[in-house]
């Protein structure tokens, strides 16, 4: 019998991140130590131990006018099909619904099949985009912009007020919010790309010139997860060398709460939304 069956199901702590970004990690995902501090310190994650190694996490992070993302739904390549990510994922749903929290979260394919047959509806489709080999910076970054005009624009994008998490990436070292042609957007350190999201602007012309400048003042391995509707923007960036990694599929488990003005070019990431 597996060390994990009838293994209870444990809220988790600050000093637990170590242990979160070896999950991450092993799954070749992007995330920080600081970015599991943020679902650590601002949110509730679950986890499940096999003696006295983390296995299992999910993560339920509250956003603004009753909604919450869940993320960080992850297990160990030696304990999967055990249905540990479902009961892990029906413990955030549960935890949800009791403070009346409408529940979001970005599936990869494997998630994907794990969220369907608990009740999630699929919504807007994503798509992770790499820049292998952005070269060597030949331009001088984009002008920077506030903090306030972007957690502005992300709320009309978005429908949530995410400034506090907008301001602890903003403040981390070697982050930036850059703008031009009225287009804007966050660029922040991951464990092995720098990501770029949200990124909102009026028109996908736009978007791109926006990227186009990030590229050119960056030497890093490039990430962002664009909205696969915007397609004018996604066809620029694969002719200009971007390649799509994976599909995300954006669900939702819960009524519609929030009325987003515009859609974004590219999102936080497909753990913040
Ligand atoms: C996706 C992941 C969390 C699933 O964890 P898990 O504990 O193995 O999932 P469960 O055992 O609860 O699976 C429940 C059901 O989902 C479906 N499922 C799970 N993983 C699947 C996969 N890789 N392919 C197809 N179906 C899958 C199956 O129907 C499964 O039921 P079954 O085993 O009785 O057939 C795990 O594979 C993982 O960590 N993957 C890498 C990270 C990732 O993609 N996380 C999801 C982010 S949205």
């Amino acid at each position: 019998m597996a060390g994990t069956d009838g293994a209870p199901i444990l809220k988790l702590g600050t000093d637990d991140a170590i242990a979160g970004l070896a999950l991450s990690t092993e799954a070749h995902w992007n995330q920080t130590d600081e970015d599991w501090r943020i679902f650590l310190r601002e949110g509730i994650v679950f986890g499940i131990r096999d003696h006295m190694r983390l296995v299992a996490t999910a993560a339920l992070l509250p956003y603004s006018g009753n909604n919450a993302w869940i993320s960080m739904v992850l297990v160990s390549g030696t304990h999967r099909r055990r249905g540990l990510a479902t009961r892990l994922v029906d413990t955030c749903l549960e935890t949800a619904r009791q403070n009346g929290l409408t529940s979001w979260l970005d599936a990869t394919p494997d998630g994907a099949a794990v969220y369907g047959p608990l009740g999630f509806t699929p919504t807007l489709q994503l798509r992770r985009l790499k820049l292998a080999r952005p070269g060597r910076a030949e331009a001088p970054p984009s002008p920077s912009a506030t903090l306030e005009a972007l957690a502005a624009r992300d709320r009309r994008a978005t429908g949530f007020d995410r400034t506090a998490l907008l301001s602890a990436f903003a403040q981390r070292a070697g982050s930036r919010i850059v703008t031009a042609n009225g287009a804007i957007a966050l660029v922040r350190d991951g464990r092995t790309a720098r990501h770029i999201g949200p990124l909102l602007a009026d028109n996908a012309a736009a978007a791109l010139v926006l990227v186009d400048e990030i590229t050119r003042s960056e030497t890093n391995l490039l990430l962002l997860d664009a909205v696969a509707p915007q397609s004018a923007f996604l066809d620029g960036l694969t002719a200009s060398g971007w390649t799509i990694e994976r599909p995300f599929q954006r669900m939702r488990f819960g009524p519609a709460t929030v009325a987003a003005e515009e859609l974004p070019f590219a999102v936080a990431g497909p753990e913040f939304g």
